[in-house]
């Protein structure tokens, strides 16, 4: 089997095949880096038991250190490993969207590292739903700290190809999944206080959340000054190589806007790509379509290489937080009108 192994400068790329999860569960158990699909956007996952395997997850995304990791588990009952209490509110939540895109921020116990948590008191917990992440998780038999899979303040990757784009040469392994159905990262909902929070929107809606737990859920703002609710606010992210404007406000307004401005850039003699056109062209404009495609999309003005990118802002309504929160971070400057 190994003379057929293929690799990318160094980078094992493995079908998602039982042997290959096998070898994956090694490599993560002997302290090395694998790269795995779940249903969001693929992860790059190390023990979370292991300081040292956890160390090179932050210097392969080349990841600021105190932005803490999402810790993956393949059982409910795994929670209990890394948090040091489960409020009666989590253990609802755990039942109602797990296994799916939903992390949870618990009171952290002593089994994990600092450096996972960024020296936070708090670990973010989620089990995911792809199979291949749970088989994984299983057959390693440790909890997986991953982040997105992605160099630190790139569009998050959605394929094992944008993967190894990112990061052949920098980890052992990417196990192909194919590309993942949500497209937009988890949300993280913080459980530690008498209000339930959501740090960053994500593939579970507020409206979901809400209507579940028969209370409202509150959505996290930071303003700069004093410390963010969570580390990974105070970073911008997900951001194409070319500068990307965003245009928000009602639709007729923005298109207009939009017009003029691919005009003036085209004028300019610059290569605009506009995220819109996908909304409509193919007849599909349902969020689900919209944020499976988003990231991608940003990764394709890359390899277009884009002088501008114009985007139209989206209602944030359900999913549409989540994909507007992505384009904010990505946006170099929006525009409201
Ligand atoms: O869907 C996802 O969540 C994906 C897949 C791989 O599971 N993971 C992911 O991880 O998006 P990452 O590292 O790219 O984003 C984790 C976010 C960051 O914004 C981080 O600041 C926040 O979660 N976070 C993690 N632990 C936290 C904690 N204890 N308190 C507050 N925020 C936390
Ligand atoms: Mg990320």
């Amino acid at each position: 089997m190994e003379k057929t192994l293929l690799q990318i400068k160094g980078t094992l790329w493995l079908k998602p095949e039982d042997p290959a999860i096998r070898k994956a569960a090694q490599i993560i158990c002997a302290g090395g880096l694998v790269a795995f699909p779940t249903e969001t956007v693929y992860g790059l996952g190390a023990s979370a038991i292991d300081p040292a395997a956890v160390a090179r997850i932050f210097s392969a995304k080349g990841r600021p250190s105190d932005n803490p990791l999402i810790v993956h588990v393949a059982a409910r009952e795994q929670v209990y490993q890394v948090a040091s209490s489960v409020p009666e509110r989590a253990l609802y939540l755990m039942e109602r969207f797990w296994p799916g895109p939903l992390s949870l921020v618990l009171p952290r116990s002593s089994a994990v590292p600092d450096l996972v948590c960024a020296g936070l008191p708090t670990v973010a917990v989620r089990m995911p739903s792809h199979p291949v992440a749970l088989g994984l998780i299983r057959a390693a038999g440790v909890p997986i700290a991953a982040p997105s899979a992605n160099r630190s303040g790139r569009p998050s990757p959605t394929s094992a190809r944008c993967v190894l784009e990112d990061l052949a040469g920098r980890i052992d392994a990417v196990l192909d999944g194919g590309t993942c159905r949500i497209g937009v990262e988890s949300t993280v909902l913080d459980l530690t206080g008498p209000r339930a929070v959501i740090l960053r929107p994500g593939g579970v809606t507020r409206e979901a959340l809400a209507s579940a737990l028969g209370e409202p859920v509150f959505q996290a703002a930071w303003k700069g000054g004093d410390a963010p609710p969570s580390p990974g606010m105070k970073y911008r992210h997900y951001a194409p190589r070319a500068p990307l404007i965003l245009v928000t406000g009602p639709p007729s307004r923005r298109r207009i806007v939009l017009n003029i401005l691919a005009e003036y850039f085209r004028r300019r003699g610059l290569k605009v790509c506009l995220l819109s056109s996908f909304l409509n062209q193919h007849g599909h404009d349902d969020l689900e379509y919209i944020s499976r495609h988003l990231f991608r999309s940003l990764r394709r003005c890359d390899a277009l290489k884009a002088g501008v990118i114009l985007a139209e802002g989206i209602d944030s309504r359900g999913l549409g937080a989540a994909v507007m929160n992505r384009l904010g971070k990505a946006a170099f400057r929006v525009i409201r009108v």
